[in-house]
């Protein structure tokens, strides 16, 4: 039987711009119901300003929604305080951006153990090993961003979001700055970390072919799932 990891409900995102006479308001989430299964993988697609990102941000719990309910397993999560939130986010949460965020000064190896360092831990540095061998970043650990390809550079932010086990991977354009190649690749190591780490992972994306390569997809338009 499938298990549920995340139960959406009637979710809303209004965002207005403040301090205006006439405050224009978006409505970039539109009552939104999903439901997200343990283990799957999971895209979402649909046109520019459909609301993709807001949605992905609202379920990892980087942004609050204007109303509704998000329940990751038995808890709700926007009734939590933002120290819970946040706990949540480092406890649970993996994030992959179109743009990699790697920050320049720090290496390879630096990048990926920033999250540790931000929470004053010390990663287990055969884990961080692990995952650079897992995605064929070992020999590069020395290198800083500017000298590595598109493709070994969201290898890097991927370990980055691995590093800490998340339950869920939310991957935000992941293939979009990459050649169909490293794109592919990218995707094959996403699978390959659903297998080791038996993970649920959400992938947005613009790319019909990388969809495809999902469980399920859901479709997104003016802030609705129409599909
Ligand atoms: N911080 C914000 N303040 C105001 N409006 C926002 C903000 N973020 C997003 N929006 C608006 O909300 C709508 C949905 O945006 P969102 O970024 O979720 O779209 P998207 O589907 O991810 O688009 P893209 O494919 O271009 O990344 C858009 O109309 C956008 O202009
Ligand atoms: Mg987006």
């Amino acid at each position: 039987m499938e298990q549920r990891l995340i139960y959406a409900e009637q979710i809303s995102k209004i965002y207005k711009s403040n301090g205006r006479k006439n405050a224009a308001e978006t409505k970039a989430l539109d009552a939104v119901d999903l439901e997200i299964w343990k283990g799957e993988i999971l895209a979402i697609t649909g046109a520019s300003g459909s609301g993709k990102s807001t949605l992905l941000h609202m379920l990892g719990g980087i942004d609050t929604p204007s109303s509704g309910r998000i329940y990751y397993g038995e808890e709700d999560i926007t009734k939590f305080s933002d120290k819970r939130l946040s706990e949540f986010r480092r406890e649970k949460i993996g994030f992959v951006f179109q743009s990699f965020q790697l920050l320049p000064e720090l290496t390879v190896e630096q990048n990926v153990m920033l999250p540790w360092k931000l929470q004053h831990q010390k990663p287990d540095k055969k884990d961080i090993e692990t995952i650079l061998r897992e995605l064929g970043m070992e020999e590069k650990k020395e290198a800083y961003p500017e000298q590595l390809s598109g493709g070994q550079q969201q290898r890097t932010a991927i370990a980055r979001a691995l590093v800490h086990q998340p339950d869920l991977l939310l991957c935000d354009e992941p293939t979009g700055n990459l050649d169909y190649q490293n794109g592919q690749e990218v995707m094959k190591l996403l699978f390959l970390s659903r297998e080791k780490r038996k993970q649920t992972i959400v992938i947005v994306t613009h790319d019909e072919k990388i969809a495809g390569m999902a469980d399920r997809i859901y479709k997104m338009r003016d802030g609705k799932i129409i599909q």
